[in-house]
């Protein structure tokens, strides 16, 4: 009896452990990079402005200011934007994968940009749907990064 209580108990606390795993590691399979606290901290505070960033823009397409849209994205999230964020001395932390993420974000607010003036001459339905799309690519490439890796 009591072994048989003792085999249900081990059974039991085995599936546990394996379910507990899985949950776990099903909530967070993200790669962790470490970084310097001063550079974590300078990370942040870019993604931040990213997000008020595209809060603006989407502001602006609100008010059908396209080309308003346009300057935040270049400035704030573009290729231009690369030096103002320090992106050359923060790539240096990030393994492969992160950097070429990041250049993917910034590629596709480039093309938002693009898209954006074009839509300015266009009119119709087809230019406004090309607009939601070049910016969901950028929030799509904003994804991906979030997926895959963490810094704490
Ligand atoms: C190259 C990778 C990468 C890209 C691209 C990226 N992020 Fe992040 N972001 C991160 C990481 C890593 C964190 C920290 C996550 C963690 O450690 O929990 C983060 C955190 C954040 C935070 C939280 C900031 C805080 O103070 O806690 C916000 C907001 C954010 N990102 C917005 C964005 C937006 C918006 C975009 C796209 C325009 C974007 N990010 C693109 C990697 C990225």
């Amino acid at each position: 009896m009591v072994r048989k209580l003792l085999f249900a108990l081990a059974v039991g606390s085995a599936v546990l452990a394996v379910s507990m795993g899985t949950a776990l590691s099903a909530e967070d399979e993200r790669e962790l990079v470490e970084m310097p606290a001063m550079m974590q901290e300078h990370m942040l505070a870019n993604m931040r402005d990213h997000l008020r960033a595209i809060d603006k823009i989407l502001g602006h397409l609100a008010n059908a200011d396209v080309a308003a849209a346009g300057k935040v994205a270049e400035s704030r999230l573009g290729m231009s934007s690369l030096e103002t964020h320090g992106a050359s001395h923060m790539a240096r932390f990030m393994p492969e994968g992160m950097a070429q993420a990041g250049t993917e974000m910034h590629r596709a607010a480039s093309r938002f940009v693009i898209v954006a003036q074009d839509a300015e001459l266009a009119t119709g339905r087809e230019a406004q749907y090309e607009v939601y799309r070049a910016l969901q690519a950028v929030t799509s490439a904003c994804n991906a990064c979030h997926q895959a890796y963490r810094i704490r």
